[in-house]
């Protein structure tokens, strides 16, 4: 966290709290144990737990239920708290109705076109779960399954290993596909995610991670007046069922172009037909940097009224920046309020949308003998 581990000590103090408490079991460098809690039971009897950790000024909040961030809480500029991420305060939310409320996507990001691929000359058909095509992994994907979670403490990060094996043919995806997901803590309290999986067969992979944001608080209405940036010259337009042309058009003169800094709200009305399509921005931008071997800057998000900063930085060529369209004020969010249209938004990198279909667009596959990586870094400042 940039500013402001002196405005956090600043906050505590002010809120009676000791700062060397804050971090709970406290280390040297700020970092706590990550904690663990029964969080609730599956209708299986399966208990879900959540561990809690905190390092740098951020509080995160995991649930062995589809690896989801249940809660992030970083400081404003006045080292007030709050958490920013949209969620559910029980599992039975969770399963019952969640639209990937901070969940682990897998195995493949975003969608794939009537859930059909061919791969070495062998058809596949994935689950169809969003009309006639795949999304997210299929009707039942690493967003609903039970992750086996390690913590650790590693010199000044701390953080969760987060386990999955997803079996031969799992939601039709050929291969058993072992994967290990580490979120990190660091002691600026930057949370980092890297992303490995391998297989025993030639399959195909996309992992991402599915935090809808609201910088001012989950429950304090919408993000419109967010400012975003995004290092983007093209993005992926869609057809109405939002699976990609192919084509990779320009930004520029376009609702899309947040090369330079605008709110999320300035363009979202106007009358283009990809937003009619998406009911608002739900795109794949194609990040100007491609795929890097380490992570690089690609997206800002700021809410001015709180100063609350978030920072990504990717390996990934992609960024599906999803302005929370179906949010239609069916779900009471852990704030106890309602979650409608626009109350959060989602910046998932990750490759493209249904790439498997698309032998022009950098490729998602993944043969035996590799090892797929890929990492996301959300840097918070205020
Ligand atoms: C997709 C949206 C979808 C949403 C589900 C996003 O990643 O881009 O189209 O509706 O996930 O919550």
């Amino acid at each position: 966290m940039e500013l402001n581990r002196r405005t956090v000590i600043a906050g505590a103090a002010a809120a009676g709290i000791a700062a060397t408490t804050l971090g709970g079991t406290a280390h040297a460098t700020g970092g706590r144990t990550p904690v663990k809690s029964l969080f609730g039971k599956l209708a299986d009897g399966t208990k879900i737990y959540c561990w809690s950790l905190e390092n740098g000024g951020t509080r995160l909040k995991v649930l062995s239920y589809g690896g989801i961030v249940q809660s992030l809480e970083i400081p404003d500029r006045r080292g007030r708290y709050t958490n920013v991420s949209l969620g559910f305060d029980t599992i039975e939310d969770y399963v019952s109705s969640s639209p990937y409320f901070g969940a682990l996507i897998g195995r493949y990001g975003n969608r794939i076109a009537k859930g059909k691929f061919t791969l070495d000359g062998k058809a596949y058909q994935l689950s169809v779960n969003d009309g006639d095509n795949s999304l997210h992994g299929g009707a039942q994907g690493f967003d609903k399954r039970v992750w086996d979670i390690e913590p650790f403490t590693k010199g000044s990060d701390v953080g969760l290993y987060l386990y999955y094996t997803s079996v031969d043919g799992e939601m039709g995806y050929p291969g058993t596909l072992r994967s290990k997901v580490t979120y990190t803590l660091t002691r600026h309290g930057d949370w980092r995610i890297d992303y490995e999986a391998t297989t025993d067969k030639a399959t195909v992979v996309n992992l991402t991670s599915h935090v809808y944001w609201n910088l001012a608080g989950e429950s304090s209405g919408t993000i419109y007046d967010h400012e975003l940036s995004i290092a983007a010259a093209r993005y992926t337009p869609v057809d109405s069922g939002l699976i990609p042309t192919g084509e990779l058009a320009k930004v520029a003169g376009t609702p899309f172009d947040f090369r330079r800094t605008k709110t999320v709200g300035e363009d979202i009305r106007v009358a283009h037909q990809q937003l009619l399509y998406g009911k608002g921005l739900d795109h794949n931008w194609a990040l100007d940097k491609g795929i890097t071997a380490r992570p690089e800057h690609i997206a800002t998000l700021r809410d001015p009224s709180s100063g609350r900063t978030l920072k990504i930085a990717t390996t990934e060529p992609g960024l599906q920046f999803y302005s929370g369209n179906f949010l239609d004020g069916s779900l009471v969010g852990t704030g106890g309020t309602v979650y409608r249209q626009g109350d959060g938004l989602c910046l998932e990198t990750q490759h493209y949308p249904d790439s498997p279909n698309h032998p022009s667009f950098p490729s998602t596959v993944l043969r035996p003998g590799q090892t797929y990586r890929s990492t996301t870094v959300h840097s918070f400042s205020a």
